[in-house]
This record gives C-alpha cells, sequence and structure tokens, in this order.
C-alpha cells in the first residue's frame, strides 16, 4: 500500500521540537496572567464572513490565503488565517463586556494561511495571541508592549527590535489617504511590482511596506503618515512612547509599518529578530479601535498582538523534555502484574516513570533503561518478587540494592 504524506506547509512536531511549543505556551499562561489575561479557547473554523470583514475584502489573507470550503449544507467556511476576528466574534457573541468592562484574552493555537511555505512560514502555524478589549487608553498600547516583551525576554530572547507607528483614526486616516493615493497617481505605476499596481488603487498603504526594492525606492518620498495625524491621534501615539521611554524599552518608530490586515487605527507594533531570515516578524499588533462595531458589536475600542511561535522556535535553544525519575525493568513474566502496581503507586506519589511490559534480560533492560534517560533503573526478579522488595539501581554510578518495596518511595526520593 502507498504511504500517505502530510501536506505542503504543515508540520507534524515531535521532541525536541514540541517540547519548545509546550515551553512557549506555558511561558505565555505564566506571564500573561501577571496582567490579568485569561485564557480562552475558540473555534478553529468560523464563517468566511467573519474574516472578510474584519481583515478587510482587499488584503492578501483574505484575496488569496485563506482555506474556504462548503460545509455540507453549501454554507462557506474558513480555517482561521488569523485568532483576532474570532475573538472579537465570541466576545459580542458571549457579550463578555458585561462581565468585564475591560477583557484581557489570551488564546493559542492553530491558523492556517494558504502561503508559499519557507523557512518561518507554514501554511499550518501556530500564533500566541492577546487582545484586551474595552479600552483606548494609551496606557494599555504600553502595556501590551510590555507584555510582549516581558514574554520574549521570558522565553530567553533578547535580540529583538520593536517597530512602531500609528496609523491614524477614523477621522484623520482618509486625510492621508488621499495624500498617499495623489502621491502614488504620480509615480510611473508600471515600475512598482504587480501586487503593488493593484494595491495602488484597492489597498494603497500596503504599498508603504512592500519589500521589492523598485517599490522600496519609488515611495521613498511618499507622504508620512505621522504629517496628517489628528490631535487626538498625535497626544495618544505621544503617551504610548512616554511610557516606552520612561520604562526604557527601546524602539524604532517605523513610518513605513502598516500591518497586512484592515482592521488596525493608531498603534501598530512588530518585533522583528535579524537572526532568522526573510520572514523577519516574530510578533505583529495593534489598535483596532472600531472593529467590534464593525462585526456588529458595541463600540467599544480593542488592541492585541499575536507572536508566530514557528519562528520563535527558530530563535530557541533546544528544550530539555521533563525527565522520568525511573524505569521499572521486570526481569520475569511473573512480576509484571505486580510491577504495574508498583509503578502506579510511586506516580501516585508523585514519581514519573515506566514499565517494561515485557520480562526481558538484564542486559537488555538496562540498555532500554539507558536510552530513556532515567536516573534510576529498578528491577523486578522472581527473587524480589518473593521477598517483597526491588532492586534499585543508580544508573550514573552502577550502584545498587534491595530495598523493601515499602520503603521504595523513599529510597528513589534519595535519588531524585
Ligand atoms: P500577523 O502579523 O498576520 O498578525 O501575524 C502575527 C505573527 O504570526 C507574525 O508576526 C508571524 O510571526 C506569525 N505568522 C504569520 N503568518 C505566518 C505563517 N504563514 N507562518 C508562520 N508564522 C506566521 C495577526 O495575525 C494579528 N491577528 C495579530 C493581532 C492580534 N493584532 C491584534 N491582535
Amino acid at each position: 500500500m502507498s504511504k500517505i504524506q502530510k501536506i505542503k506547509g504543515f508540520a507534524d512536531l515531535f521532541p525536541p521540537e514540541s517540547d519548545k511549543f509546550v515551553f512557549m505556551e506555558q511561558t505565555a499562561r505564566d506571564i500573561f496572567s501577571r496582567y490579568g489575561c485569561q485564557e480562552v479557547r475558540l473555534p478553529l473554523v468560523e464563517k468566511t464572513e467573519l474574516f472578510a470583514r474584519s481583515i478587510g475584502e482587499e488584503t492578501d489573507v483574505v484575496q488569496k490565503e485563506m482555506y474556504t470550503f462548503p460545509d455540507r449544507k453549501n454554507r462557506s467556511l474558513t480555517l482561521r488565517p488569523e485568532a483576532t476576528a474570532g475573538v472579537v466574534r465570541a466576545f459580542i457573541e458571549n457579550k463578555i463586556h458585561s462581565l468585564h468592562p475591560i477583557a484581557k484574552l489570551f488564546t493559542c493555537g492553530p491558523m492556517f494561511r494558504y502561503e508559499r511555505p519557507q523557512k518561518g512560514r507554514m501554511r499550518q502555524f501556530h500564533q500566541i495571541n492577546v487582545e484586551v478589549l474595552g479600552t483606548d487608553a494609551p496606557q494599555a498600547d504600553a502595556e501590551l508592549m510590555f507584555m510582549v516583551w516581558s514574554y520574549l525576554k521570558g522565553l530567553g530572547l533578547d535580540k529583538l527590535s520593536i517597530e512602531i507607528n500609528s496609523l491614524g483614526c477614523r477621522e484623520c486616516r482618509p486625510v492621508f489617504h488621499e495624500r498617499l493615493t495623489s502621491f502614488l497617481e504620480g509615480l510611473d505605476q508600471s515600475r512598482l511590482c504587480e501586487d503593488c499596481q493593484r494595491r495602488a488603487s484597492t489597498n494603497p498603504l500596503r504599498v508603504l511596506d512592500c519589500k521589492v526594492p523598485t517599490c522600496k525606492e519609488l515611495v521613498k518620498d511618499a507622504p508620512k503618515i505621522s504629517d496628517s495625524l489628528c490631535p487626538g491621534c498625535r497626544d495618544h501615539f505621544d503617551t504610548v512612547l512616554s511610557i516606552l521611554d520612561q520604562a526604557g524599552l527601546a524602539y524604532e518608530h517605523n513610518e513605513r509599518l502598516v500591518r497586512g490586515l484592515d482592521y488596525y487605527q493608531r498603534t501598530t507594533f512588530e518585533v522583528v529578530s535579524h537572526d532568522i531570515g526573510a520572514q523577519a516578524s516574530v510578533a505583529g499588533g495593534g489598535r483596532y479601535d472600531g472593529l467590534i462595531r464593525q462585526l456588529g458589536g458595541p463600540d467599544l475600542p480593542g488592541l492585541g498582538f499575536a507572536c508566530g511561535m514557528e519562528r520563535l522556535a527558530l530563535l530557541l535553544d533546544k528544550i530539555g523534555s521533563p525527565q522520568l525519575d525511573f524505569f521499572l525493568a521486570v526481569l520475569d513474566q511473573q512480576a509484571l502484574n505486580k510491577a504495574m502496581i508498583i509503578a502506579q503507586n510511586l506516580r501516585d506519589k508523585g514519581f514519573a516513570g515506566e514499565v517494561s511490559f515485557e520480562a526481558k534480560s538484564v542486559k537488555s533492560l538496562l540498555r532500554q533503561a539507558n536510552k530513556l534517560g532515567v536516573k534510576t533503573c529498578l528491577l523486578l526478579g522472581p527473587e524480589e518478587l518473593e521477598k517483597d522488595q526491588i532492586i534499585v539501581k543508580d544508573m550514573a554510578t552502577g550502584a545498587q540494592k534491595a530495598v523493601s518495596q515499602n520503603d521504595l518511595e523513599q529510597a528513589l526520593g534519595l535519588q531524585c
């Protein structure tokens, strides 16, 4: 029979790689709980309309990257390409605002985008995602930056840079839009890349952060968004930057940072690594005031960020797998069932270990214990079975002694 293989751009994660993912999730729970963030679990599949209405019809994600399919009743469904839209949908549907005036929600899990796979870019990838709903205070923007930075530091990563920008609001963005559009109209647009030729009329802001060198060169003298900010947006952004300055959190104000999703307003930011190749952005986020209302909820502001776990994994050193305390090696078929009870009692006391499900020779069982990397091998043969004893062997020194099965917990405690 032919083998069935996984889909292109999807990955199987085994230790030691999967250990990194466990570490990233545990660190996220630990750090984010210090800010009052609560974990939520949301569906991986949503109605397609949710993403079209939030991320934006004209974005690359919605235009060409979504896994969209009809269900058995011909309803259009989509595997979530990101988490924010789903969190906002769930926030509205479950009326979370009536319970918490400011909700801080954290979620992690797989996202799906039909992109060209390469290093740091997968079709199924994983995000650590935080959303803060219900506040427009610039202090919340600064806290979000503290959160992402503490998280990355908690992972042991500090050779990263933060880029930040303000995209303005419903009031001042149209002014910038108009200025930018007339600038783009004045260019020889045939020199822009194919995507930017389309974006120039559908989503002009995206032309600003195109990575193609000729596009970069052409928009070098484009109007600056900071020159179009209204006083409210200017004050908001200045306050965010001033808190970051006071905290000593280094950042670069990048006027070209516009992000690829349409829901952003005011503060946007990315955390970039120069050590992982072309897919350098390890985290991105910002404010999306207006999105909750746009999805049929109350007119409440919101902000958040997501870290890309595959990209963070590229920066993490190997994480040690959890160690077993013992391997219970059974030397005689008659001792197998008793061994299961002994091991279970030890696990109930908090020890971690495995039993050889077969009786084998001492030599092959010790080889197995070595492979598992345990400190202690417990040996149970016919003689020990009869005397209610067990042999405790220190794998590092080779020293061993027979102890009563009743004293095993203590003997193992001394070893561990
Ligand atoms: P995003 O910039 O599209 O933002 O994605 C956030 C992070 O996910 C990126 O910085 C990157 O590390 C990772 N990422 C994105 N696409 C891929 C991929 N194909 N393969 C591997 N990693 C990838 C968002 O998704 C927003 N929802 C973030 C946010 C939350 N904004 C407000 N709240």
